[in-house]
């Protein structure tokens, strides 16, 4: 059976190059044998988490369907914009709503602990989004997923893409490919 990977962008922009990404990796993740799920993040509104809305509210259903999926997955690939060297809110925010337990006797963690991710950045700045990536791959480290070592970052990300959808760079697009690969791989050991 293919392993089932989930694929998303940091930012809800109309334009977003990082969504540009995460579509050009699913695809080439699709070559490479697995079922993936392309999703958007604005798809799944949450308000900022507040643990006193949880207590009065619980987990707001769009987290509970997101985090189904993210259950339902053995890996996911992200593509994240660099907000001040750091996690755009949008990402966290979800991410941190995912972490959170529906009911006392739900493993913790559940949505994330097991699962294999890579990560990637675009940004239209000179180091591509790399510097985000630090404190994003340490965060899932911390709650127990597993990261593909290798990662993109696409610089001069305005001028990177062609009209398909492609990265130009035949460079990139071959490392974006293996990144792929690794991500299929592991991910297919993992679930068996
Ligand atoms: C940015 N941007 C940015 N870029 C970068 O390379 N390093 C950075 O530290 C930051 N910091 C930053 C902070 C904030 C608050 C914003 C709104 C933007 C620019 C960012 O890379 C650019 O807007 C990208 O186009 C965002 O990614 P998407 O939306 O194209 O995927």
């Amino acid at each position: 059976e293919h392993p089932k990977l989930l694929f998303l962008a940091g930012s809800a922009r109309q334009g977003s190059f990082n969504r540009k990404l995460a579509k050009l990796a699913a695809g080439l993740a699709e070559g490479e044998g697995a079922n993936v799920t392309l999703l958007e993040l604005a798809d799944y509104p949450l308000p900022i988490y507040n643990g006193d809305l949880e207590e009065e509210q619980g987990i707001p259903k769009p987290a509970r369907e997101l985090k189904k999926k993210f259950i339902d997955c053995d890996g996911f690939f992200i593509a994240s914009p660099e907000y001040n060297s750091s996690i755009p809110p949008l990402l966290k925010n979800t991410l941190d709503w995912l972490s959170r337990k529906e009911s006392a006797d739900e493993p913790p963690l559940a949505a994330y602990k097991g699962k294999v991710a890579a990560l990637s950045a675009a940004s239209p700045g000179g180091n591509g989004g790399l510097r985000g990536l630090v404190p994003l791959r340490m965060m899932l480290g911390n709650i127990g997923v597993h990261l593909i070592p290798q990662q993109l970052a696409v610089a001069g990300a305005g001028d990177a893409f062609d009209d398909d959808g492609r990265l130009k760079s035949d460079q990139q697009l071959q490392t974006l490919t293996g990144i792929m690969r690794e991500l299929v791989r592991v991910s297919r050991q993992l679930r068996d």
